[in-house]
């Protein structure tokens, strides 16, 4: 069996299909951008995109990513190494204060810009809702989710 994991696929060994998904993305594959928070799907700090939606992963097995495609934020950044527009409108917004959201919301705005390139407001502030910022830094996130839109 097999998964995409950031454009690169992934061979799953059987015994490997129960695993939780986060352990498996931040101890087996190393990709530590994908945070573990409160590990009961409540705060949105282990966001990642299945088949370009944000979801956790904290409560997931890897079976449930079986024959899908994930991106965790290092899949994020351009080719060149350059970053994102999106990742680097979160840092021109000042929208990144400890930063263990900011994986999760710039995925999750991501989500939201690539099925709808020109959100009002409100319909990011409802996007992010998943995410919880400990830093309530939310109106620059809002600020750099709105000033990307143009990139999509
Ligand atoms: S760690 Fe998954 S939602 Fe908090
Ligand atoms: S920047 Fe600290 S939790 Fe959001």
């Amino acid at each position: 069996m097999k998964t995409t994991i950031n454009g690169k696929e992934i061979l799953l060994r059987e015994e490997i299909l129960e695993k939780n998904l986060l352990e498996f993305i931040r101890e087996d594959l190393d990709l530590t951008g994908t945070k573990k928070g409160c590990e009961i799907e409540v705060c949105g700090a282990c966001t990642i995109l299945i088949n370009n939606e944000a979801v956790t992963s904290c409560r997931k097995l890897v079976k449930d990513v079986v024959g899908k495609s994930v991106m965790t934020i290092e899949g994020f950044e351009n080719e060149d190494g350059a970053l994102h527009p999106l990742q680097q409108a979160f840092i021109d917004c000042g929208a990144i204060q400890c930063g263990y959201c900011t994986p999760g919301m710039v995925l999750t705005g991501h989500a939201l810009l690539f099925k709808n390139n020109n959100p009002t407001r409100e319909e990011i502030k409802e996007a992010i809702t998943p995410v919880i910022c400990r830093c309530t830094g939310y109106q620059q996130i809002v600020d750099a989710i709105e000033n990307t839109a143009k990139f999509y």
